[in-house]
């Protein structure tokens, strides 16, 4: 009897081992009804101002870099890449560029695109039809697109966000990137994405690399997610726990953001001992 139940316990760590060497998900079925794996909401061009700390300086950065006409770009429009891991804070930096009223006044068409892991190329041509003439298109065909899409750019200034871009195939940016020629020189376009070797394809100048949060951001947007505070002076007692567990998420605004929920209406120090002390840390 112990040899078959050592036998099955090996047989299982095999193909727990093949499951995770082919890095396959699980699907976990309820009766009847199967589980989706949930997937991520496409990001929108939409931010709260309010909730967002610490990027003043970058923002003002990227703005600098936008509003920039010295005629030292190359071609009629620049790419600036901003890059860094994920949960960093791009896509929001981005959000809080493209809302930037300097921006609204200076360019005269806006277009943001969730670009994500499919380089869908009608798709993300439509979509900047759709945001620059607020009509929506039923067209499929590629060359009516971008001939459209070309005839709408002429003489005008665009600013593009591309957000969450993974392809590193150059040809299928040339494809996509081909209509923007025929708008006015100055136009610009931002791209976020986390692989370096995806900002080498289309940067036209140098990166943006997004750097973590300083521990008084962090700490201040555990204070607003947490405590619902601008900080720690309503709760002085979990100052000290909160600094510990923000040390475990090094400055990732995805991490504190996701702890500042868990702990959000859980206001005493067994509670944030609980997280400081879990398992969620031990990543595999
Ligand atoms: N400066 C900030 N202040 C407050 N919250 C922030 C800040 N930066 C990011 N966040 C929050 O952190 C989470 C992750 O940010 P974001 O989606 O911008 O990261 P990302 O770098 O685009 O990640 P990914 O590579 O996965 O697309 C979001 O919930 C966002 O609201
Ligand atoms: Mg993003």
């Amino acid at each position: 009897m112990m040899s078959k139940i050592k036998e099955i316990t090996g047989r299982l760590e095999g193909l727990a081992t093949r499951k995770s060497n082919l890095e396959l998900r699980e699907i976990t079925y309820h009766v009847g009804r199967p589980m989706t794996i949930p997937r991520r909401l496409p990001s929108t061009s939409l931010v709260n101002e309010a909730n967002v700390l610490g990027r003043d300086k970058d923002k003002r950065a990227i703005l600098d870099l936008l509003l920039r006409n010295d005629g030292s770009d190359a071609g009629v429009y620049s790419v600036t890449p901003i890059v860094g891991m994920g949960g960093i804070g791009k896509t929001t930096l981005a959000q809080l560029v493209y809302n930037d009223d300097s921006i609204k006044d200076y360019f005269d068409l806006r277009a943001w695109v969730c670009v994500s892991d499919e380089f869908d190329i009608i798709r993300i041509t439509k979509t900047i039809l759709l945001s620059i003439t607020s009509e929506a298109c039923d067209m499929n065909d590629l060359n009516l697109l971008q001939v459209k899409l070309k005839e709408m750019l002429s003489k005008k200034k665009l600013f593009l966000v591309l957000d969450d871009v993974w392809n590193d195939n150059y040809n299928d940016w040339l494809t996509l990137r081909s209509p923007f020629d025929a708008g006015e020189p100055g136009s610009k376009i931002i791209v976020t994405t986390r692989s370096s070797k995806v900002s080498s394809i289309m940067t036209t100048a140098a990166d943006y690399s997004l750097q973590c949060l300083s521990e008084e951001d962090s700490l201040r947007m555990l204070a607003h997610d947490a405590l619902e505070g601008e900080d720690f002076t309503g709760h002085p007692d979990l100052k000290d726990i909160g600094l510990e567990i923000l040390k475990k998420c090094d400055g990732l605004p995805l991490a504190t953001k996701t702890i500042g929920g868990l702990l959000r209406t859980k206001v005493n120090r067994d509670a944030w001992k609980v997280i400081l002390e879990s398992d969620i840390w031990n990543l595999p």
